[in-house]
């Protein structure tokens, strides 16, 4: 029998769902897929989970499908994207953070200081959500579905068109007397001044595409250990195994990067790029970036020192969009002391050095820039998001729950 870990969380204390997953509308090669939410306020256990048989997903997918093609399509051309040029590290200052629901554990801890970069995400207005969840369910013809829980929702606002919510929810099977459910994540649309709903033209995210990890280290065994340990937790509990981690490693003395990847799960699923000399990190990133084999796959620079959420990989897929979308989590900087269950701190508003987009992306804005950032710290995510954004493409940004940067001394990295 498969299992499925779930988590508990503190909103509904003893409460316990058997929970299936559907990903998108597309049939993804991950049908169950469970997830655990970082915190101090979150238990795990385990359920079964092959509550479906492969030819119900099909007709659930099928149905789904059509009751989506319910909703109209609408252009989508949001104003804050840019055409033309900006100014020099300019563009981290015009992105906005989006507003999530519900309310979700990224408070850093640190009450009373005015600072916004202690704050949790903002929250998106309950009466909202609420609206443009059920004017989703009345658009569904048959009465099949119903919300059993409203698991995130994105809200990214352009004060000029509207509003684009990507609704991630829980919908359950009316009239099952196995109380099943299904996972259900799509980008919608209202525009300023309509009550339609509408599906963007181009928003598609793909539930299939693989997550590629690009890694540039040097001397850091340490955090390499913690990095492999973490991705292979969030790929257990969420049996999601379409990702691949591609290393450029400096000749690291501190770890044998071969046999780190030796394990039944990282065997197949890892790249190690071997460079020579001074670390040299958009070097790096562009040679990882190189050895990524498709178009159509999702790049994800990484870092270390950093906990990897278990589920990450499923959020940069539904958060970036081939030609449209770059995804762009915030980090929560931890204190020295703190650590990810007591996370105290500040959320590194300024920093882009995780970014995830499709490797066409990455080829239209030209990677990093290795002729301005050579072993110098600093500037080069700024200036991969400035091209990024004169690209004409939307950044998604939201504080990221369990995305944490665990205090360490100085690096010894740079030169
Ligand atoms: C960001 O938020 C500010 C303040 O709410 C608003 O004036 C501005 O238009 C927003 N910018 C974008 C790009 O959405
Ligand atoms: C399904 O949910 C209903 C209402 O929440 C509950 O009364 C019933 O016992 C549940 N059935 C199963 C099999 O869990
Ligand atoms: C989604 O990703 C898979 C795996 O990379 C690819 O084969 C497929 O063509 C993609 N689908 C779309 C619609 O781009
Ligand atoms: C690293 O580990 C591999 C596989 O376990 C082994 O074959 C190799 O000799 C080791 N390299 C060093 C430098 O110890
Ligand atoms: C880099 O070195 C490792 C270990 O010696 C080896 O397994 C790997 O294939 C090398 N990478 C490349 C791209 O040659």
């Amino acid at each position: 029998m498969r299992f499925l870990w779930t988590c508990l969380r503190r909103r509904r204390p003893g409460a316990f769902d058997t929970w299936s997953f559907l990903f998108g509308i597309v049939i993804s090669s991950l049908p169950f897929m469970g997830y655990i939410l970082f915190g101090p306020h979150c238990t795990c256990s385990s359920v079964p989970a092959n509550l479906f048989t492969t030819k119900q997903i099909l007709d659930l997918v099928a149905s789904v499908s059509k009751e989506l093609s319910s909703l109209p399509t609408c252009p989508y051309n949001p104003s804050f994207l840019i055409r033309g040029t900006i100014a020099r590290y300019s563009g981290w200052s015009r992105i906005n953070e989006s507003l999530v629901f519900p309310r979700d554990d990224t408070d850093m801890l640190s009450r009373g200081s005015p600072w916004h970069w202690f704050q949790p995400s903002p929250l998106a207005d309950r009466k909202k959500v609420s609206v443009v969840v059920n004017k989703l369910l009345t658009t569904f013809q048959s009465r099949k579905y119903y919300v059993k829980e409203v698991y995130k929702v994105i809200q990214k606002s352009d004060p000029g068109n509207g509003d684009r919510f990507l609704l991630d929810l829980e919908l359950g099977l009316m009239n099952d007397p196995l109380n099943r459910s299904i996972r259900f994540a799509q980008h919608v649309y209202q525009r300023k001044g309509s009550d339609i709903l509408c599906l963007p033209e181009g928003m598609n995210w793909n539930s299939s595409a693989t997550v590629y990890f690009i890694l540039a280290v040097k001397d850091q065994g340490l955090w390499v250990h913690h990095f492999l340990k973490q991705l292979t937790i969030a790929s257990l509990l969420t049996g999601d195994t379409n990702f691949h981690v591609i290393i450029a490693d400096f000749q690291s003395k501190d770890i044998n990067m071969s046999e780190a990847f030796s394990t039944s799960l990282l065997r197949s699923r890892h790249t190690i790029i071997n460079l020579t000399g001074n670390f040299y990190k958009t070097l790096a990133l562009n040679k990882a970036a190189e050895a990524v084999p498709n178009a159509h796959d999702i790049l994800f620079v990484f870092d270390l020192h950093i906990d990897v959420p278990v589920d990450i990989m499923d959020s940069v897929r539904k958060n970036t969009i081939a030609g449209r979308m770059v995804y762009c989590p915030a980090v929560g900087r931890l204190d020295q002391g703190s650590n990810s269950v007591e996370h105290r701190g500040f959320w590194q508003m300024d920093g882009y050095g995780l970014v995830a987009m499709y490797k066409s992306d990455w080829i239209r804005v030209g990677g990093m820039n290795t002729n301005d950032y050579t072993d110098k710290w600093g500037g080069e995510d700024w200036d991969l998001l400035d091209r990024v954004l004169m690209a004409s493409l939307e950044v998604e940004r939201i504080k990221y729950p369990g995305l944490y940067h665990h205090y360490h001394p100085k690096q010894k990295q740079w030169n």
